[in-house]
């Protein structure tokens, strides 16, 4: 049997036996799938743990490159073997295939040129780039040669740029002229010039010429990226990395202060990718498999780079948008490249579920075996719409629950082989054991239960720490609830064991799939000079799952429309156009507590339109803002 494929479950039963096979023997169950892997040395001790500091250890002393696993180790068996099919955003531009073996020659050639630039293990590179295959190949060179890549999403604002790049200290920054994105083009290398105004530690920029626009040249740090590799080998020696040492840092929002960077581990994350991908969406060798996400978040990082290379997987990238030049576009690439495996968000899949359906007839779907689910609950009727549109009734959808901090997916149906269904997770992947908790913090034992969402036992792909801030992690994730690891989900349990997530219980909001803290954003809006105070909430949306109202009180007379124009600018240039809160009310208080603490529960309820469940409001400070608010919403 191909090594790969040794830890694919593949029927009810063998799912039953690795979940209790986890729980009895956790560190020779992860031991045996880490052994398929190639290591330069093979670890002492799998695990090693305690959640009080916090600290958790895979495969310890192990030495291995992660690159050797998704690209060498192919090449070695299959040359040939095709890894990236590349979709541009333009139908009429050439698409590009890369073998396995043409991947690793760019990805070494790239990582000589860091080495050249006295890039070493250790050192920071911000990766700022459209969905090109060079944004992949950059990826790979940092880990090629150990240097911590923090890819930032192409679509964040030059402050949201600097502020990562100030935090993880980077000494390199790799962008590209520009993105084309539909019909716009973004000014890439515009927004990082604006930044790195702010940032003292980059000392060289590698531009990617992609749009081919007007750039202004800074001679001191920018380089085209062709100069860059310009004569150099397409050989690299992978460096010798333990299991432990950081691989990348990827921001998510908290629900206060500033970004939190995730770091991942080499080897926990590897294992930990590679596992789910093979068993959630139960890829088969020679199948085609296509994820949508941008690799600037986490799931492109875990299941178009890393889980998928892992096991030599071929995979679909697209750099376009699903509405250019049509709304049939994501169809169009399905039955271009005959995807068998098919991974997207209910937002985008409640946005095309809004287009008329003869956009999806006429074109063959009959390739597709598996769908996927991920970043936001998907409600019923978006699980409805794709089962029946794309699924054609017949076709597995699995609802992936994880986070940036998991690394992988945590709780999910296997594809055909574990049932599913309609929108809960469903059961934990072996090796995962969430619970529930009451407030108290103690588990329900009850099965058929809601409450707090927790995991019990630490996995191989947990994030081991925030860049720089090691108490803010222990904080965040492990004091809530002594002895667990705290994702900040609700969820709802039924009888048969089923985890349905039911959302955030902290003050971080999921539009559109992407994380947002409040926090940040009421920050940003405090700082109009009209504004005294602010409270951004989330609240129900059709399409977006989630969007954000800002509740704004002034200190001076500003008109509401031109309020609401600066602000989304505001907050549009500070965070990110993501970030932008859809509706923008100014009333004349808060309702706060007699501490003065804004009562967010209440300010949540009336944004839903539940005017008649706030509960007790006599013990507030303020009751008679309750009435005006409701009034201004009812408007
Ligand atoms: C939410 C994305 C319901 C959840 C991989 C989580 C989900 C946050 C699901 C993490 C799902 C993700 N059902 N909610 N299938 N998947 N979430 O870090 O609130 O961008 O905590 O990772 O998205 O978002 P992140």
């Amino acid at each position: 049997m191909n090594p790969i494929e040794f830890y694919q479950i593949k029927s009810q039963e063998n799912y039953e036996t690795a979940r209790t096979r986890a729980i009895d023997n956790p560190e020779l169950f992860w031991s045996e799938i880490a052994s398929t892997f190639s290591w330069f040395k093979k670890w002492d001790q799998i695990l090693s743990f305690d959640w009080s500091i916090p600290k958790t250890e895979w495969f310890i002393n192990g030495k291995l490159n992660i690159t050797v696993n998704c690209l060498d180790r192919h090449v070695d068996k299959n040359p040939d073997k095709l890894a990236i099919l590349w979709e541009p955003n333009d139908p009429n531009d050439k698409s590009v295939k890369y073998t396995y073996s043409e991947l690793l020659s760019l990805v070494c050639k790239f990582a000589n040129g860091l080495k050249n630039q006295g890039i070493k293990k250790g050192d920071r590179v911000c990766i700022y780039m459209p969905m090109v295959p060079e944004l992949t190949i950059a990826v790979l060179a940092c880990a090629r040669i150990g240097a911590v890549h923090s890819v930032v999403f192409g679509g964040f604002s030059a402050a949201a740029l600097s502020t990562r790049i100030n935090d993880a200290k980077c000494n390199l920054l790799i962008t590209a002229d520009g993105a084309f994105r539909g019909d716009k083009t973004v000014p890439l290398k515009k927004i990082v010039d604006e930044a790195l105004d702010e940032c003292k530690s980059i000392k060289k920029c590698i531009v990617l010429q992609r749009t081919f626009q007007k750039i202004k040249w800074n001679e001191r740090i920018d380089i085209w990226w062709h100069d860059f590799i310009e004569g150099l080998s397409d050989y690299c020696e992978p460096e010798v990395m333990d299991s432990e040492d950081p691989l990348f840092i990827l921001y998510t929002s908290g629900s206060t202060g500033k970004p939190k960077g995730m770091v991942h581990t080499c080897a926990g994350y590897m294992v930990y990718t590679a596992y789910t991908f093979l068993n959630v969406f139960q890829y088969k060798q020679g199948d085609i498999y296509w994820c949508t996400a941008d690799i600037g978040w986490i799931t492109g990082h875990s299941y178009m780079i890393y889980g998928p290379m892992a096991v030599g997987a071929t995979s679909v990238h697209f750099e376009g948008i699903p509405s250019y030049p049509n709304w049939n576009r994501f169809w169009k690439v399905c039955e271009k490249y005959k995807v068998n495996q098919f991974y997207t968000a209910p937002t985008a899949i409640r946005t095309l579920a809004k287009q008329p359906l003869k956009l999806i007839d006429g074109h063959d779907l009959s390739s597709l075996k598996v769908l996927g689910s991920v970043g936001e609950p998907i409600n019923l009727e978006a699980w409805n719409w794709y089962n029946q549109n794309i699924g054609k009734n017949k076709t597995p959808i699995v609802d992936t629950w994880w986070q940036t901090e998991t690394g992988g997916i945590m709780i999910s149906s296997l594809a055909g082989v574990t049932d599913q269904k309609p929108t809960f997770a469903t059961k934990p992947i072996p090796g995962i054991r969430p619970v529930l908790l009451n407030n108290e913090g103690q588990e329900i034992i009850e099965k058929e239960a809601e409450g707090i969402l927790a995991i019990k036992f630490p996995w191989p792909g947990i994030a081991r720490t925030i860049y720089g801030d090691h108490t803010r992690y222990k904080e965040v994730y492990f004091n809530a609830y002594e002895g667990y690891y705290f994702p900040g989900d609700g969820s709802l349990r039924d009888l048969d064991g089923n985890f349905r997530i039911t959302g955030r219980v902290d003050d971080v909001v999921i539009v559109s799939g992407h994380n947002l803290g409040t926090a940040p954003i009421e920050n940003s809006i405090n700082e109009h000079k009209d504004v005294a105070e602010s409270a951004v909430i989330g609240y129900p949306h059709e399409v977006k799952g989630n969007a954000l109202m800002a509740y704004v009180i002034l200190k001076s007379k500003i008109e509401t429309s031109k309020l609401t124009v600066e602000l989304r600018d505001l907050v549009s240039n500070q965070i990110g156009p993501i970030a932008k809160p859809e509706k923008i009310i100014v009333v004349s208080g808060l309702p706060k507590t007699r501490s003065g603490k804004i009562m967010r529960r209440i300010l949540r309820k009336l944004a839903a339109g539940d005017f008649e469940k706030l509960g007790d409001i006599s013990t507030l400070l303020n009751p008679e803002v309750v009435d005006e608010i409701k009034n201004k919403l009812a408007k």
